[in-house]
């Protein structure tokens, strides 16, 4: 009887066994697969070292007299032209009559000739600058060209008419970029700030860079001898690791100012040193415009920065894109990105 018991029960224990052995099996997988969806709803950091791994891996299956060989860039684009001129007239009619030929809808390239050592993102903020348009494509098209760079041009528009958040704006360009990347780094970068002279390589680099080190504006004063040498606005170059580090831009800053102090603050809390080329090279040309309305309180919110940064920036910003439109030379959103606190805070 007892025997018997056992008998009927052994194939009742053989599948019990096995049914945990499935769910335990399941459950690992699943495990894995989430881990692997978490760590990958932000891809990982690239450094301009994976971008050379990348460079070197393409090229390994592009050998010399192989169909689609091209050979690496050289470290110094050779069509370079030092001084530029800046036409501020251009519409943006007559910008995509003379380029788009040579450009992808939406805004990228990458030169023919060669294999780009970088790929960049170049995100601008915009809103009510229509006119500004059709120069900052026409010079920045030429420049990045004449750099060999493989690059995209992102428009980013704040919707409505509250105050401008220019950070939030970067943000949300970044995040959209990302989903056509990853790049070897960004560019975050104002629509009114134009390069004066090529030999201004929008490399990317370990460290943070810099771009607008002495514009026009301001008399071609050089951030590095001004008091004020924390300055990080007009246009900066950051890798992916570098956002991901300070939790990107601020959400906080409306109106002008303040936000890129705030990225300098954010840096600096994580000893990422900053690095700028010399003012003789890394001049712009700021085209004129109507004052902003500026954020009196900048300086109190950037006191309150002790450190705040990882609940306050990607992690957290909340937006709404309305549209995304790739025109000839450009990818245009538009987005939502919420409203000010009144009163500000
Ligand atoms: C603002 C910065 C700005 C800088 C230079 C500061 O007062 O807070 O946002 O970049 O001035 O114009």
């Amino acid at each position: 009887m007892a025997v018997d018991r056992i008998s009927k029960a052994r194939p009742f224990l053989a599948w019990t066994a096995r049914m945990w052995s499935a769910i335990a099996l399941t459950m690992l997988v699943g495990g894995c697969l989430v881990l692997q969806r978490r760590s990958g709803s932000l891809p990982s950091a690239r450094t301009p070292i994976d971008a050379v791994g990348r460079q070197e891996r393409a090229e390994c299956g592009r050998e010399e007299g192989n169909k689609g060989y091209l050979p690496p860039c050289p470290a110094t684009p050779p069509g370079l032209q030092g001084k530029l001129e800046v036409r501020e007239d251009i519409s943006l009619e007559e910008t995509v009559k003379e380029l788009a030929d040579g450009v992808r809808v939406g805004g990228s390239w990458s030169p023919p000739q060669c294999l780009p050592r970088w790929k960049i993102a170049i995100i601008v903020p915009f809103r009510d600058r229509q006119s500004q348009v059709g120069p900052f494509l026409y010079h920045m098209h030429k420049f990045l060209q004449r750099q060999q760079l493989n690059y995209t041009i992102y428009i980013v528009e704040q919707e409505g008419t509250d105050l401008f958040n220019r950070a939030r704006l970067l943000n949300v360009g970044y995040l959209q970029a990302l989903t056509d990347g990853p790049f070897d780094c960004y560019a975050f970068h104002d629509i009114d700030m134009l390069p004066e002279d090529d030999r201004h390589l929008y490399h990317c680099s370990p460290q943070p860079r810099h771009l607008a080190v002495a514009a026009s504006n301001q008399n071609y004063r050089s951030s590095h001898s001004l008091a004020y040498n924390k300055y990080f606005g007009g246009a900066c170059l950051m890798t992916q690791e570098h956002l991901a580090r300070v939790n990107g831009w601020s959400n906080i800053y409306w109106g002008w100012g303040g936000e890129d102090d705030d990225m300098w603050r954010r840096l600096s809390f994580e000893n990422i040193p900053v690095w700028r080329f010399p003012a003789s090279v890394a001049r712009y040309k700021t085209i004129k415009h109507d004052p902003q309305t500026v954020n009196k309180k900048r300086y109190q919110t950037l006191q309150r920065n002790t450190g705040r940064y990882p609940h306050d920036g990607l992690s957290t910003i909340k937006y709404v894109i309305k549209s995304r439109v790739s025109h000839p030379l450009y990818t245009y959103i538009l987005a939502n990105i919420g409203t000010p606190p009144k009163p500000l805070t």
